[in-house]
C-alpha cells in the first residue's frame, strides 16, 4: 500500500510563523517519518503556492516584480523547514512550467466533459486609471456586516464575513485609491452544485456510489462538521477564472488577460509536485495518485477544509480516474501567548526567526518541534507560551527522556563496561519489560496512525517515565554497593538497555534529530530507514534490541535543562522572546490608547438575585461541532454541540455576528438545564453564553485553551 502524503502549499509572500508549522506541517512531518520507520511506501509532497491576487498587490505596492517576492519567500520557507527537520519528499512551487502545463491540462480535460464549466458574463469592478479589471482582494470598502471601513472585496478581517465585492459599501481600488466602476467581464464557473449530492454521502457516510471509500469515524468530528455546514447550505458554481496578469493563463481563445483562480492551481500543485518528483527520483506518479493500493491524505489547517474536502475533491471526481482523500486531518489554530499571531503588531515568532535567535541552543529544532507536539491543536485551538515551552523541554525531554538514558548509558560503563551484560535465563522480569515496551511502541503507531498526535507523544513520555521508574525501583548503585555480581543487577541493566534503545527508536518522528544521535550512540550504526519496524519484529519476538555483548558508546547531555541554577544561557535565550513580546504588549497599548472610542454606557444592572437561584444554573464547557444558517432567519445560527458525553441541538441568535464556518470548533460555555424549546421550528435544547461590548458586538466566553468539554462551569 502506497501513501501519499500533501501539505498546504503555503503562500511566497512572507514568511511562515509557528501557528502554520503546528497546523499542516509538523503533523505530518510525525506521520510521514513513522511511516517510513515502519518499512511503508510513503511519499510526501508540499511546495510553494506562488499566485494570487495577494502577491501581486504585494508586489505593485512595493514596487517590486512578483517573481521576486516569490523568489525570496520561497527559499525562505524551503530554507526553514529543511532547519526544523521537515522531512518533506518534494517540495515544489506553482511557478513552474511543469505546474502550469499540468494545471491547463487539468482545466482542459473538464472543459471537455461539457458539463463541468458554465461560462457566465458578470458585472465587475474595474479601475479605469490602471485599466485593470480588480481582484476581489484588491477592493476595499465598508463591511456590511460589523461596519469594518477597511473590509476586503472578498473578506472582512474583523468579523470574519465572506463578502463579494458589490456588497462592499462604497467601495474603491487597493491599487490607486480611485472609485471602481462595473464592467462586464467573462468568467468559467465550475459547476460545484452538481457535485453536493454525492460529496454529501462521501463525507457522512464514506461511500461513493455503494463503494466505501473510507470510514467517516476516523475522520474529526470539526472536519465533517465544518462540511456539512457547507453542503447544507447548499454548493453553487464557482468561478475559477480571474482577470490578473500574474498567475496560469486560460488555455482557452478568446481568454486573453485571464488566468486560473489561485485555489483553481494550487491543489493541482499536489499533482504536479508528485510528477516532478517522479521525473527526478524515478516512478510512475500515476501510481500513487490512481492507484487502487495508494492512499491519499491532505495535512492542512482548519481554513482550508472547504477547498479538501469539497471543492478539490469535485475537480477529481470530475476529472475522473483520481483517489479522494482518504482522510483530511485538519488542524484548528495556534495562538501566541493568549493572542492570533500577527506580524503588524509583533505578536508571535517566525520559523526563520526562532532558527536564528536559538542558534545556540541544544538541540534548538527538536525543543520546538516537541513543545509543539505537547500542544497541537488537533480538536480546539491551543496556545503557545513560553513557559509551556520551558516546562515540555525540561520535564519531559531533560528529566524523563534524557535523565533515563544518560543514567543507563553512565552505569553500563560503570558496571560493565559499556557491554550489555550476559543474563542467563529469560526471568519474568525480561518477559515484562520486553511486553511492556513492545505495547508502548505499539500504542504510540497505533495513535499516529490515527492522527492522534498529542497522545502518541504523552505515549512516548510515559514510556521514559516507566524507564526512570523501573531503575529507580531496581535501585542497582545499591544493590552493587552489596555485591557487584550480583546477577539481578545485570538484570535490570540489560533491561534498561532495552528501554533505552526502544526510547531512541520512537523518539525518531517527534524529535529526529536527537533520536538519530541516539540511536547511533546506543545501536552503534547509522539510523536506519526501518528502525522501528526491525524493533517492533524483535521485540514481538521477545528478542532483545540490545542482545548481551553488545557494546554501546557515551554520549554527553543531549537536553540541558533551561532552569539550570549553574548556567543562565538557555534561560537568557527566552528571556530575550519575552522582553521582544513585553515590547510589542506596550506597543500595542499605546495604540490602542490612541484610538479608544468613546466608550458608550454599559448595560444596566439587573435585579439582585439569591445564591440558590444563581447554584440552578447549569453551566458546562462545550465545542460547536457543526453551524449552519437557520432557514428564513437573518439571526439565528442551527449548531451542535459536543457536551463531553452527549451532543445537543442549540439555536443560537448570532447570525449576524458569526458566519456558521468562523463558529465551528469554537469552545464555549454553554447553559444545559434551560427548558427545551422551538426557534423558528428547530429545537434548542442548550443555550450558548456570550459577552456583548460597548460596540453591541458579541463575543463568545470560552474556556482557555484545550480544556475538555462537559465540564461544569460554576
Ligand atoms: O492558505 C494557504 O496558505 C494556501 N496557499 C493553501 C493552499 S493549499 C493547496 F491547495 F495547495
Ligand atoms: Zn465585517
Amino acid at each position: 500500500m502506497r501513501t501519499l502524503l500533501t501539505s498546504a502549499l503555503p503562500y511566497a509572500n512572507g514568511p511562515l510563523h509557528l501557528g502554520h508549522l503546528a497546523g499542516a506541517y509538523l503533523p505530518a512531518d510525525i506521520y510521514a517519518r513513522y511511516l517510513r520507520l515502519r518499512g511503508r511506501q510513503v511519499l510526501w509532497v508540499c511546495g510553494s503556492d506562488e499566485h494570487g491576487a495577494a502577491i501581486t498587490l504585494r508586489a505593485k505596492k512595493e514596487g517590486i516584480s512578483p517573481r521576486e517576492i516569490i523568489d525570496t519567500y520561497h527559499n525562505l520557507n524551503k530554507g526553514s523547514f529543511e532547519s526544523l527537520g521537515i522531512s518533506f519528499d518534494y517540495y515544489h512551487r506553482t511557478s513552474a512550467p511543469l505546474h502550469h502545463e499540468t494545471s491547463q491540462d487539468f482545466f482542459k480535460a473538464l472543459l471537455e466533459k461539457g458539463d463541468q464549466f458554465e461560462v457566465k458574463t458578470t458585472e465587475q469592478y474595474y479601475d479605469p486609471s490602471i485599466d485593470q479589471f480588480l481582484a476581489d482582494r484588491y477592493i476595499k470598502g465598508e463591511c456590511p456586516n460589523c461596519g469594518n471601513p477597511e473590509a476586503f472585496g472578498d473578506q472582512c478581517e474583523v468579523c470574519g464575513r465572506d463578502l463579494s465585492p458589490t456588497e462592499l459599501i462604497n467601495p474603491v481600488s487597493v491599487v490607486s485609491g480611485a472609485k471602481p466602476e462595473l464592467r462586464e467581464t467573462k468568467h468559467w464557473f465550475f459547476r460545484l452544485d452538481e457535485h453536493e449530492a454525492w460529496l454529501k454521502e462521501w463525507i457522512q457516510n464514506g461511500t461513493v456510489d455503494g463503494q466505501q471509500l473510507h470510514d467517516p469515524k476516523t475522520w474529526k468530528k470539526h472536519v465533517i462538521g465544518q462540511c456539512m455546514s457547507w453542503l447544507n447550505e447548499g454548493l453553487h458554481a464557482r468561478s475559477i477564472t480571474r482577470d490578473l496578469d500574474w498567475g496560469i493563463q486560460v488555455p482557452v481563445e478568446g481568454a486573453e488577460g485571464k488566468v486560473l483562480y489561485v485555489w483553481f492551481d494550487a491543489p493541482i500543485g499536489y499533482i504536479s509536485a508528485t510528477k516532478q518528483w517522479a521525473a527526478e527520483n524515478g516512478g510512475n506518479w500515476e501510481d500513487w495518485w490512481k492507484g487502487e493500493d495508494s492512499r491519499l491524505v491532505h495535512f492542512i489547517g482548519k481554513d482550508n477544509i472547504v477547498f479538501h474536502c469539497i471543492v478539490f475533491p469535485a475537480m477529481l471526481s470530475a476529472h475522473g480516474e483520481y483517489n479522494l482523500p482518504e482522510n483530511v486531518p485538519a488542524n484548528q489554530f495556534l495562538n501566541f501567548e493568549g493572542g492570533k499571531f500577527s506580524k503588524s503588531r509583533g505578536w508571535g515568532i517566525e520559523l526563520q526567526e526562532y532558527i536564528d535567535e536559538f542558534k545556540d541552543f541544544p538541540n534548538a529544532a527538536d525543543a520546538l518541534r516537541w513543545a509543539l507536539i505537547r500542544n497541537l491543536p488537533e480538536q480546539q485551538d491551543a496556545d503557545f507560551t513560553w513557559d509551556g515551552f520551558t516546562e515540555y523541554h525540561d520535564k519531559d525531554l531533560a528529566d524523563k527522556l534524557g535523565n533515563f538514558i544518560n543514567r543507563v548509558m553512565v552505569l553500563m560503563h560503570k558496571y560493565y563496561g559499556g557491554k550489555i551484560p550476559e543474563i542467563h535465563l529469560a526471568t519474568d522480569d525480561v518477559i515484562n519489560v520486553n511486553a511492556n515496551v513492545f505495547s508502548s511502541l505499539r500504542k504510540i503507531g497505533d495513535d499516529i496512525e490515527a492522527y492522534r498526535f498529542k497522545d502518541a507523544a504523552t505515549a512516548f513520555v510515559e514510556l521514559a517515565t516507566y524507564g526512570n521508574t523501573y531503575l529507580q525501583d531496581a535501585a542497582p548503585w545499591t544493590l552493587f554497593k552489596a555485591d557487584p555480581n550480583d546477577p539481578a543487577i545485570a538484570i535490570t541493566m540489560y533491561n534498561s538497555a532495552q528501554i533505552a534503545a526502544a526510547l531512541a527508536i520512537a523518539a525518531a518522528p517527534f524529535i529526529p534529530e536527537a533520536s538519530a544521535k541516539l540511536r547511533a550512540v546506543l545501536l552503534q550504526k547509522e539510523a536506519q530507514a526501518s528502525d522501528w519496524e526491525l524493533a517492533f519484529v524483535l521485540l514481538q519476538k521477545g528478542q532483545a534490541l540490545l542482545p548481551s555483548g553488545h557494546e554501546i558508546g557515551k554520549a554527553g547531555v543531549l537536553f540541558p535543562k533551561i532552569i539550570d541554577r549553574k548556567d543562565d544561557s538557555r534561560n537568557a535565550i527566552i528571556q530575550l522572546q519575552r522582553n521582544k513580546m513585553a515590547s510589542a504588549l506596550a506597543l500595542r497599548e499605546e495604540e490602542e490608547l490612541a484610538a479608544a472610542p468613546v466608550v458608550a454606557e454599559r448595560a444596566p444592572a439587573k435585579a439582585e438575585i439569591t445564591f440558590d437561584d444563581f447554584q440552578k444554573l447549569d453551566m458546562r464547557t462545550a465545542t460547536i461541532l457543526t453551524a449552519e444558517k437557520v432557514k428564513k432567519s437573518s439571526k439565528l445560527l442551527h449548531l451542535t454541540i459536543d457536551l463531553g458525553n452527549e451532543e445537543r441541538s442549540v439555536v443560537s441568535g448570532i447570525a449576524k455576528h458569526f458566519s456558521p464556518e468562523e463558529v465551528v470548533g469554537r469552545q464555549v460555555v454553554t447553559v444545559t438545564n434551560l427548558a427545551p424549546r422551538k426557534m423558528a421550528g428547530v429545537l434548542s435544547e442548550a443555550m450558548i453564553l456570550m459577552a456583548e461590548d460597548d460596540t453591541g458586538k458579541l463575543q463568545f466566553i470560552s474556556p482557555p485553551p484545550g480544556f475538555g468539554n462537559g465540564f461544569l462551569v460554576s
